[in-house]
């Protein structure tokens, strides 16, 4: 023994390390990490870690202070398009239980919270006469939010379109419904940004049209022909363009506007230069009527040619429109496509397909690739540097049973949100510019078309009770932000 150790020391550090053999994950305290310093697995100074929501997953009491009614209380209510005909009428009660629901997220430690305002709580009709007890209660949850140190994002559009649109103009099919937006954008700015500093405009282009015009299995439940799909997704990017003008002469200063998309993820199937190559060109055409254009302010020659006939009609006054200059781009990150260099396909790339045996969590779609959130922020730096990326959604749906003890031992998901954290630190690691991370989801919610059925919070709601309870991802998720590095 060290001489310099005495025997009343030796008792010390003994008992020190027995009593600490009792406690939980003793030897990954915040402490050690500090005290080895760079453990490989840190993410950059101030690195903002989040959880995110939605307001028709969450908020219920969709008649209350004026509402007025969304295509998604249209569609939930119309038997057979949810799994069990669930609807969003009371959800999570968010909107009476705000103030518990901050303090699930204050426990957490995170610094910022990503949530959507519902159009028609604001304007019931989508247009004309504002309701500004719909807007009082995001004044109510912002000031709650900032009370208690978490910083505000919000998105102003995230699928609940007031029906009052989709019957008078067809929903996003029509010109007017981006018009609309823009005014409702400019509104809601104007009252919001000076505690509000981050603006999101449009949640997934990529889901709420693919899913809602073209597979019809999303509210509004259209199956429309391809001339009219591809002029629908013109018009969501226009909108989208017309909002970021709106935003930029209504808000405060200081006010960063980006939006949160679902990009298609092309992952080279081996990290060679020439797959590499494959995968960046494949990245700009699978996400050639969202992102890119937004980011290009032109669509591809590829899409426009494959679309012939079927292309949207647009000007170039509406190009420069979709592409203003954003602050940041958020990108949603669940899953990703595999592809190869394929010098004989006129793309340049080909598809690998995906065995039947890939792994998935219980959503069908959820692949499980981890390295999504590696390739997705990389190439979105890579090919229309960006330079404050944040993702805006990531997480995964599991089968969430509480044990015996009343707990949710989801060990699934901590390993899924571990091994696509390594991804992300990878990136950020080698200097992409992704400033955060927004967990989805806080909490059980209403998943769309799958209703109750599928669970993706980190804490989980018994809809008899409204009782939330952390999961074991809860205590991970604490302990990476505690610690700004993954654990
Ligand atoms: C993305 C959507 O933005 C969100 O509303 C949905 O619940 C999650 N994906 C999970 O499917």
């Amino acid at each position: 023994m060290n001489k310099k150790v005495t025997r009343r020391t030796f008792v010390k550090v003994a008992g020190a390390t027995a009593l600490a053999s009792t406690t939980e994950l003793p030897s990954f305290s915040s402490n050690a990490v500090a005290q080895t310093g760079n453990t490989g697995r840190d993410f950059p100074q101030g690195f903002v870690w989040g959880t995110a929501t939605a307001s028709y997953q969450i908020e219920g009491a969709v008649k209350e202070d004026g509402r007025g009614p969304s295509i998604w209380d249209t569609f939930s209510h119309t038997p057979g398009k949810v799994v069990n005909n669930a609807t969003g009428d009371v959800a999570n009660n968010h909107y009476h239980l705000y103030k518990s629901d901050v303090q699930l997220m204050k426990a957490l430690g995170v610094k910022a919270y990503r949530f959507s305002i519902a159009w028609p709580r604001v304007f019931p009709n989508g247009d004309g006469p504002p309701n500004p007890k719909g807007l009082d209660f995001y004044n109510r949850l912002v000031d709650e939010l900032l009370a208690n140190g978490i910083q505000p994002y919000a998105t102003l559009y995230h699928w609940d379109l007031p029906q009052s649109l989709q019957d008078r103009f067809g929903g996003w099919e029509g010109r007017d419904t981006a018009n609309a937006f823009a005014d409702y954008a400019g509104y809601v700015t104007a009252r919001l940004t000076d505690r509000v500093k981050h603006i999101f405009t449009i949640n997934e282009f990529g889901a709420f049209i693919e899913v809602g015009y073209r597979w019809g299995i999303h509210a509004p439940g259209l199956k429309l022909p391809p001339s009219r799909l591809n002029q629908t997704r013109h018009h969501a990017v226009l909108g989208h363009g017309l909002a970021v003008q709106a935003i930029r002469a209504a808000a405060k200063s200081g006010t960063k506007i980006g939006l949160a998309e679902n990009i298609t993820i092309p992952v080279p199937v081996v990290e060679t230069a020439s797959h590499l190559a494959a995968a960046e060109r494949a990245m700009r055409e699978m996400n050639a009527q969202y992102l890119t254009v937004i980011q290009e302010g032109k669509y591809t020659d590829w899409y426009l040619k494959s679309a012939g006939a079927d292309a949207p009609k647009f000007t170039p006054d509406e190009l420069k429109i979709i592409s203003s200059p954003l602050d940041f781009v958020g990108i949603n990150i669940y899953t990703a496509e595999f592809v190869r260099a394929d010098e004989s396909s006129p793309a340049g790339y080909a598809h690998v397909p995906r065995p039947k045996s890939f792994p998935h969590a219980p959503s069908f779609w959820l692949f499980i690739v981890p390295d999504a959130l590696y390739w997705g922020s990389r190439h979105v730096s890579k090919l229309w540097g960006a330079k404050e990326i944040y993702i805006t959604e990531n997480g995964c749906s599991a089968a969430d049973e509480p044990a015996q003890d009343g707990r949710v031992y989801d060990t699934d998901r901590v390993q899924y949100l571990r091994s696509y954290l390594t991804q992300l630190r990878r990136a950020t690691a080698e200097g992409v510019p992704v400033k955060g991370y927004f967990l989805w989801s806080l909490m059980d919610n209403f998943e769309w078309a799958d209703g109750y059925t599928n669970r993706f919070g980190i804490h989980y709601v018994d809809y008899a009770t409204q009782k939330r309870t952390p999961k074991l991802s809860a205590d991970f998720y604490r302990e990476v932000i505690a610690r700004n590095a993954i654990v």
